[in-house]
């Protein structure tokens, strides 16, 4: 399928944006946000018109566009000191396009299940390249982590990691381990906790803990400890926050370890590179935080404790949030208490975020709404049977008709994999990839017959 225009479509228009981005960053040290870079660009989605596309493949749908993955990659890069690597989080968007466009593009995986694993290595990942983090580890999957030797497995408790010495011994191996700190310590993570510190009372092991962990695993012959894990917080717009929660990691990292009398060799600072969902709000600052990154890791050089230690980063949300969209057409449109309403043929099943997170996306739409009535608040909602399922309540629009493609944008973290798509029983929407000027289905669309045709009736 080609691109909507000519070559100086909206592909070429990102593409010189992006790079642009990119030389500031070694230039003037303008901030690498200066230019958006998304899905949508000159009212087009990764250089086509979303009615094509919507034309081609149905809606609703969910479009990733490669080259703005792509971006988010050079980007970051462009400001990580050598000593970091990356390992894209699955959980974000685990769409094998995706995931294996990543896996080409050389960075590693952060997975959380067997099936994750099995779809980065499906993808082409090198087992040398993924780590394995996340509460609930069941021994199948330690099993297929240890036999596929991963980079690491980060443990998250002190019976975890009993467990995974044993399935270590058994298959005769000896497994990388990063131990997972808790981080709702309040004086070493005070801005993390101030913006919503998730981890609290879940995740990792407090400093006890994690120090019995460190020495058991220190002594085993089956356990080869490298280092620690710590996840901040998620959607982090703040460089002063993510270097911190950084530099206080290595710091936690550099005393267990140290004390437990091995070399300190990976630091894992988990994801949350955040990016903006809503009109006005700020980007991430990459320059900031590379500049800061960039100080820490010249100290770790001078510091015999830390100079061959790697930091590896997971982020997930900053890699493929802003490449991708949702689209739905408008199937009704009424006025309720002066308010216009849009309601589409896709919804809160498919994209929860908004209702689960209290957060709207930015919502645009096409056709004959930009040139039809006049602009005023509307309501942009779904089908459900549920007062939840409203994607915008704050979208300043003429009324769009019926018929009409809207796109839900960043939508290409989180979206399709934590949706509820059994809710309703509506088609389940297909998943489709462009990369340069080329739109290529990567998953179909399933209708409810399909799931019906699982199911069994025994009559009891
Ligand atoms: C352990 C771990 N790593 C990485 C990520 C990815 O985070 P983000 O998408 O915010 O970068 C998550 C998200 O929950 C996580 O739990």
């Amino acid at each position: 399928m080609r691109p909507a225009g000519t070559s100086a479509g909206a592909g070429d228009v990102g593409t010189s944006a992006a790079s642009a981005g990119a030389a500031t960053l070694h230039g003037t040290g303008m901030r690498a946000s200066g230019t958006r870079n998304e899905i949508l660009r000159a009212d087009l989605l990764a250089g086509f018109d979303p009615s094509d596309l919507a034309g081609r493949f149905g809606t609703p749908l969910y479009v990733y566009d490669l080259d703005v993955v792509d971006r988010q990659v050079d980007l970051l890069r462009a400001v990580l000191p050598a000593s970091f690597d990356l390992a894209y989080a699955l959980k974000a968007n685990p769409s094998l396009a995706v995931v294996a466009h990543l896996g080409r593009r050389g960075l590693g995986a952060d997975i959380a299940s067997a099936g994750e694993l099995a779809t980065a290595l499906r993808a082409r990942i090198r087992p040398e390249a993924i780590v394995f983090t996340g509460p609930g580890k069941r021994d199948p999957e330690l099993s297929l982590a240890v036999e596929r030797g991963v980079r690491a497995v980060t443990v998250e408790s002190p019976a975890e990691l009993e467990r995974l010495e044993q399935i270590a011994a058994a298959a005769g191996r000896r497994v990388p381990v990063l131990l997972r700190a808790a981080v709702s310590d309040p004086a070493r993570h005070e801005a993390v906790r101030l913006i919503g510190d998730e981890g609290a009372g879940k995740f990792g092991m407090d400093r006890s803990d994690l120090r019995a962990a460190a020495r058991r695993a220190a002594r085993s012959e089956h356990l080869d400890l490298l280092g620690l894990h710590a996840f901040g917080a998620s959607n982090v717009r703040d460089a002063g926050v993510l270097a911190g929660h950084v530099a206080a990691t290595v710091a936690l990292a550099v005393e267990v370890v140290g004390q437990a009398g091995v070399p300190l060799r990976l630091v894992d600072a988990g994801g949350g590179l955040g990016i903006p969902y809503e009109p006005g709000e700020e980007p991430l600052d990459l320059v900031e935080l590379g500049a800061q990154l960039a100080a820490q890791a010249a100290r770790w050089e001078r510091e015999e404790a830390t100079r061959r230690l790697r930091v590896l980063l997971e982020p997930g949300r900053f890699l493929v949030g802003p490449a991708g969209a949702y689209l739905a057409r408008v199937v009704d449109r009424k006025t309720v208490d002066g308010i216009p309403v849009a309601i589409l043929d896709g919804g809160v099943h498919h994209l929860l975020r908004p209702a689960l997170v209290g957060q709207e996306h930015r919502v645009h739409l096409f056709g004959s709404a930009s040139t039809a009535g006049e602009a005023g608040p509307l309501t942009i909602a779904g089908p459900l049977c549920s007062g939840l399922d409203v994607f915008s309540r704050r979208t300043v629009a003429a009324p769009p008709q019926v018929g009409d493609v809207v796109a839900v944008l960043d939508a290409g973290a989180y979206g399709f994999t934590e949706a509820m798509p059994f809710f309703l029983s509506h088609p389940i929407p297909a998943e489709v990839v462009v990369r340069a000027g080329q739109a290529e289905l990567v998953r179909p669309r399933l209708e409810p017959g399909a799931w019906l045709a699982w199911q069994r009736d025994p009559g009891l």
